[in-house]
C-alpha cells in the first residue's frame, strides 16, 4: 500500500464512483501473476498452452468487436480545440467528463478494481515517469505486468507526495446493471458500442472506457507513453517517440545507438531485433516501439525504453523474419487473437510455409487451411517480456538511458524515395520527419499506392497540435545544437516497375545501418544531392551482396521529375496547418523546390 495521499483519496473515489466489490492493489510479483492467470483461466477468459510447447504462457480471445486500437474514438480533451489540433479529435474536457462520469457509474458491479502501479523506464530513473492504472481487467493486470514495471517499488518512488498520471479504465460490463439485475460474466466483457479512450493533456489524466484490447487498455502504452508523455515533453523539454532504439557494434567494438521511427507494418520490431549479415557487426534490441529522450549532462540525447516487454504484431512473425521475436515468447507469454492448434499451441498466417491441417481459429471456430478465412485475426498479437529477448542489449536498463547518435524516419514507398539519404541538419531532418509518408497498400505494378503522411509516425499518437510538435523539435535543435543526433531517411520498400523489391531488406538492411554508422563517426563519403547526402556506392558495404549495378543505381538515385510530383503534395499536408506550421518548414520547402528545380537546369 501507499501513504500517497492522492493515490489513496483517487482510489477511494474510483472504487464509489464505480461501485467496485472490491479493490485489490498489485504487488507485482510472480505470486500476484501467477493468481492472475488462474482467475483468467477459471473465467474462461483465458485458455493454458501447453507447457510442453509453451510454458506458462496463455491464449485469450477478444469479442470479435474489440480487436484493434480505435483512433475515431479516441479524444485529446485540452481545454481548447487548437490545442489539440487538426490530426486530433477534441472534446471539451468537463463535458467529456460528465459523459464519461455517467458511463463509469456502477461500471465495476461485481467486480474487482485492481490498483497498478507501474512505472514506464527502469524504476527511478530520471527519464522514467509513474503512472497508476486502475482497471477492472485481470487481462489488464496482467498485460501491464508484462509491458511495465509494476508494484510496490514503483510507490516506494512515488513516497507520500510524488506525481503520477492517473489512468482510469473499466471494460464496462459490470455484473449487476443499471436497472440491479445480475448477469454472468463472459470470456471477453466490453462496451463495444460505447468506446472512449480520452486524454486530458492539463491534468495527466486518461479516461478509457468499454474495450479491453491493447492500445486501448494498457493505458502505459500509447495513451501515457506517447500521448500524454509527448504533451509532458514539450512542456519540459524532452522527446516522447513513437521509435525502436537499437545498439550497433562494429568489429572494433565500437557502440552507437540509433532512434527510428516508421508508421505500422513498415518493418519496426523486425529491424530491432534484426540479426545482421555483415561480418563481425552486432545489433541488439534497447526497445521495439517507444523512445523517451532526454538531455545529459553533456548535452547529448539519451533515450530509454519506457516499456518491459513487446506488444507485437503475431501474424507475418516467424523464424525466417524475425527468429528473435520468435524466441522472446518461447514462455511466459500471453497471446490475443491468435489460432489454437490442437498439442496446444498458438499458430498464426505466415509462422510457417505449410498451415496445420486443423485448427481453433481466433472466433473459436473449427479452421482448416481450405475454409477460406484467416486463422489468426490480422491485428493479433504476442505479449512478452522484453528481458527474454537473446539480442536485447544489457543496458537497456540503464537508468541513465542510451546516448543516441542517430535517428532514421523512414516509409513504404514504392518509389522517388531512395534506400537512404541524410538530411542536412536539424532543422531539414525535422521537415524529413514532418513529411514521412507511406503508401496504405503495396502498389500495383509500377502503379504507386495511395500516400499517407504520417509524421514522424506520430499521427494518432501525438497529444497536441502537430504544428507546435514540429515548433518543440525545432526547439530541441537549437538547445542541442551540435550535439544533436543526425537524421537519416531510409526506404527498404522501393520496386522495379515490375513490382519486384529491389532491396532484400532484413537482416540485409545491416549495411544501411552499418553506413549510417560510418557517418556519424566521420568514417565515410556521401554525395550532396537536393534532398540531401545519399551514399556513393562504394561507401555502402555490399560485399557479398548479389545485386545488379543497375537496380542500385535505382535504389541511391534522385529522381528530380518524381521530386517536383511531390512537393504539391507537401504544400497540401503542410496546408491542414495554417498558421501554426513553423516557418522553418515552409523555408525547407521552399528550398527543397529551388534545389529541384536548379538540378533541373543543369
Ligand atoms: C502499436 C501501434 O501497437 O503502433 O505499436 O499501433
Ligand atoms: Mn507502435
Amino acid at each position: 500500500m501507499t501513504n500517497n495521499k492522492e493515490l489513496k483519496q483517487w482510489v477511494d473515489e474510483v472504487g464509489r464512483l464505480c461501485e467496485a466489490d472490491h479493490i485489490v492493489w498489485c504487488d507485482g510479483s510472480d505470486k500476484q501473476y501467477a493468481e492472475m492467470i488462474e482467475r483468467l483461466v477459471k473465467s474462461g477468459s483465458a485458455k493454458k498452452l501447453n507447457p510442453k510447447k509453451r510454458p506458462n504462457s496463455i491464449l485469450v480471445l477478444s469479442d470479435p468487436a474489440d480487436v484493434a486500437r480505435v483512433e475515431d474514438q479516441t479524444f485529446i480533451c485540452s481545454k481548447t480545440k487548437e490545442e489539440a489540433g487538426p490530426t486530433n479529435n477534441w472534446a471539451d474536457p468537463a463535458e467529456m467528463k460528465t459523459k464519461l462520469s455517467d458511463l463509469f457509474k456502477g461500471s465495476m458491479k461485481g467486480r474487482t478494481l485492481f490498483v497498478i502501479p507501474f512505472s514506464m523506464g527502469p524504476i527511478g530513473s530520471p527519464i522514467a515517469h509513474i503512472g497508476v492504472q486502475l482497471s477492472d481487467s485481470p487481462y489488464v493486470v496482467v498485460n501491464m505486468m508484462i509491458m511495465t514495471r509494476v508494484g510496490a517499488a514503483v510507490l516506494d518512488v512515488l513516497g507520500e507526495e510524488g506525481e503520477f498520471v492517473r489512468c482510469l479504465h473499466s471494460v464496462g460490463y459490470p455484473l449487476v446493471t443499471k436497472d440491479g439485475s445480475q448477469r454472468p460474466d463472459i470470456p471477453w466483457p466490453c462496451d463495444a458500442e460505447n468506446k472512449f479512450i480520452t486524454h486530458f493533456p492539463e491534468s495527466k489524466e486518461i479516461w478509457s472506457y468499454g474495450s479491453g484490447y491493447g492500445g486501448n487498455a494498457l493505458l502505459g502504452k500509447k495513451c501515457f507513453a506517447l500521448r500524454i508523455a509527448s504533451t509532458m515533453a514539450r512542456d519540459e523539454g524532452w522527446l516522447a517517440e513513437h521509435m525502436l532504439i537499437l545498439k550497433i557494434t562494429n568489429p572494433e567494438k565500437e557502440v552507437r545507438y540509433i532512434a527510428a521511427a516508421f508508421p505500422s507494418a513498415c518493418g519496426k520490431t523486425n529491424l530491432a531485433m534484426m540479426n545482421p549479415t555483415i561480418p563481425g557487426w552486432k545489433i541488439e534490441c534497447v526497445g521495439d516501439d517507444i523512445a523517451w529522450m532526454k538531455f545529459g549532462p553533456d548535452q547529448r540525447l539519451y533515450a530509454i525504453n519506457p516499456e518491459a516487454g513487446f506488444f507485437g504484431v503475431a501474424p507475418g512473425t516467424s523464424m525466417e523474419t524475425n527468429p528473435n521475436a520468435m524466441n522472446s515468447f518461447k514462455e511466459n507469454a500471453i497471446f490475443t487473437n491468435c489460432a489454437l492448434t490442437d498439442d496446444g499451441d498458438v499458430w498464426w498466417e505466415e509462422k510457417d510455409s505449410t498451415p496445420p491441417d486443423h485448427l481453433i481459429d481466433w472466433k473459436g471456430q473449427d479452421w482448416t487451411p481450405d475454409c477460406g478465412r484467416k486463422a489468426a485475426h490480422p491485428n493479433a498479437r504476442f505479449t512478452a517480456p522484453a528481458k527474454q529477448c537473446p539480442v536485447i542489449a544489457q543496458e537497456w536498463e540503464d537508468p541513465k538511458g542510451v546516448p543516441i547518435s542517430a535517428i532514421l524516419f523512414g516509409g513504404r514507398r514504392a518509389s522517388t524515395v531512395p534506400l537512404i539519404y541524410e538530411a542536412f541538419n536539424w532543422q531539414h531532418g525535422t521537415f524529413l520527419g514532418a513529411t514521412m509518408s507511406s503508401e496504405k497498400t503495396a502498389a500495383a505494378a509500377g502503379k504507386v499506392g495511395e500516400l499517407r503522411r504520417d509524421p514522424m509516425a506520430m499521427l494518432p499518437f501525438c497529444g497536441y497540435d502537430m504544428g507546435d510538435y514540429w515548433k518543440h523539435w525545432l526547439k530541441m535543435g537549437e538547445i542541442g545544437k551540435e550535439n544533436m543526433p543526425k537524421i537519416f531517411y531510409v526506404n527498404w520498400f522501393r520496386k522495379t516497375d515490375d513490382g519486384k523489391w529491389l532491396w532484400p531488406g532484413f537482416g540485409e538492411n545491416s549495411r544501411v545501418l552499418k553506413w549510417v554508422f560510418e557517418r556519424c563517426a566521420g568514417q565515410t563519403g556521401a554525395e550532396e544531392t537536393s534532398i540531401g547526402f545519399l551514399p556513393t556506392k562504394d561507401s555502402l558495404d555490399l560485399s557479398g551482396l548479389d545485386i545488379s549495378d543497375q537496380d542500385l543505381d535505382v535504389l541511391l538515385s534522385v529522381n528530380p521529375a518524381e521530386w517536383k510530383d511531390e512537393i504539391p503534395k507537401i504544400q497540401e499536408h503542410f496546408e491542414k496547418f495554417g498558421s501554426r506550421l513553423p516557418k522553418e518548414l515552409a523555408e525547407e520547402l521552399d528550398r527543397l523546390t529551388d534545389r529541384l528545380s536548379s538540378v533541373a537546369k543543369t
